[in-house]
């Protein structure tokens, strides 16, 4: 077999067979094909698509690349994912509460993406916090903590962490075939025997519109039942950015905040209890959706819902003084305010915007070895349907770079009429 007649084929509309993405998928793995010929391979995957055969194909050869977890001494182990979003904080905040209700969270999560940050770029800003610990580790924590979330450091699906990081440099995020396949390739290969996947669509979202979230979250299902795994996919809207907070560490407070029940933004609150509630009734926990918002609700009141996290954060080596006073988080020098300049109703807060504009500011990755700054991003006061006065203050820019910030602030983020 041979890798040029691979892209050949995938250039030219054809359909790949199992043996030729099963080859590609090790090949690229050991290092035998470059980055470049992957690039390639995976812009014609980009531009003219996979059949399901293909992306089932295209999953469990990236899968099978590692080890695949046995969690199974764990008992039902819930795992979630989310397809990205700007702002999206979602597994900060929801995996210690699901954790504080007995159900074990063994999580591996990913890097940012595109234009959506990523769990592990946010744990990292943590001083301290391990994401690449082994899997002895990780079960461990798991079993005396009830929680670990890692990094894809291990030997797990090795073939993603590459193809992940590469998509990234070439804009070749926002692909069902290879959203699909990289998702499903990592819950496979990590072990839980239960996944919620969190399909986002709109502006600040790979899907734009509602029915390719569809599209996806269809494949998705389809291949979590081939592989026995149970597999509940929510759709949900990320037209504009999710919370307040966009940025490594300012989303970290920003889900610190929440599990204090300081505050909740409304758009939080609703994701965290749709897919809470959909967790809980896959771990047998409750019988209805309602039961669980008010159970994970319940846990943010508490404050249990922060107790685990201290306890994952501390047992992950991460410093939790951080945890309990926010301002020790290191703060971009420059934090300039966004000002309205007219009154009236803000009729969009531009998440695909506001996502490129954080990665501008180094929020994110241009090249795959880039080191990414855990400080700037955005603050913002008012979203989508608030009324505002001209001169108001829309939010903040976080930026250590003065010639970015007053780039950024040139941006058209709001649009107010
Ligand atoms: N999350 C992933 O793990 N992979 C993608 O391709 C997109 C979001």
């Amino acid at each position: 077999m041979d890798i040029l007649e691979i892209i050949g084929k995938k250039r030219d509309k054809l359909e790949l067979s199992r043996d030729e993405i099963f080859y590609f998928v090790e090949n690229y793995t050991c290092g035998i094909v470059t980055d470049y010929q992957a690039a390639a391979l995976v812009m014609a995957i980009y531009i003219n698509g996979m059949s399901d055969r293909e992306i089932t194909d295209l999953t469990l050869a990236m899968a099978n690349s590692g080890d695949v977890l046995d969690l199974s001494s764990l008992g039902d182990v819930v795992d979630k994912h989310s397809t990205g979003g700007v702002g999206d904080k979602v597994t900060l905040i929801l995996m210690p509460l699901i954790a504080s209700l007995g159900i074990p969270v063994a999580k591996m999560s990913g890097r940012g993406l595109g234009i959506t940050g990523g769990t592990i770029d946010k744990l990292e800003s943590i001083p301290g916090y391990n994401t690449s610990i082994d899997i002895e580790t990780f079960m461990n924590n798991v079993k005396k903590h009830g929680i670990s979330l890692m990094g894809q450091t291990l030997n797990l699906a090795p073939a993603d962490k590459k193809l992940y990081a590469l998509r990234d440099t070439i804009n070749c995020t926002a692909s069902i075939p290879l959203i699909a396949s990289s998702i499903m390739s990592k819950k496979i290969a990590a072990g839980a025997n239960k996944i919620v996947i969190d399909v986002t669509y709109g502006s600040g979202a790979f899907m734009k519109n509602i029915d390719d979230a569809k599209k996806l979250a269809d494949i998705m299902t389809r291949i979590g039942r081939l592989a026995n795994k149970e597999t509940v996919c929510i759709l949900t809207d990320m037209d504009k950015p999710l919370g307040f907070a966009v940025g490594n560490n300012l989303e970290v407070i920003e889900a610190i905040d929440v599990l204090k029940n300081r505050y909740i933004p409304k758009d939080v609150e609703e994701v965290i209890l749709e897919l809470g509630a959909n967790m809980l009734i896959l771990a047998n926990k409750v019988n209805s959706i309602d039961d669980g918002k008010a159970m994970i609700l319940e846990n943010i009141k508490n404050g249990k819902g922060f107790e685990k996290l201290v306890e994952l954060v501390s047992s992950q080596g991460g410093d939790v003084s951080y945890l309990e006073d926010t301002s020790k988080f290191k703060k971009a020098k420059f934090i300039k305010s966004i000002i309205a300049s007219k009154s009236g109703r803000v009729l969009k807060l531009d998440a695909n915007l506001v996502g490129k504009m954080s990665g501008y500011l180094g929020a994110g990755r241009i090249k795959k070895d880039d080191d990414i700054d855990v400080s700037v991003g955005f603050v913002f006061k008012k979203k989508n349907g608030d009324i505002v006065e001209k001169g108001d203050i829309l939010g903040y820019i976080h930026g250590n770079d003065e010639d970015k910030v007053k780039i950024v602030l040139k941006q058209d983020l709001f649009i107010i009429g």
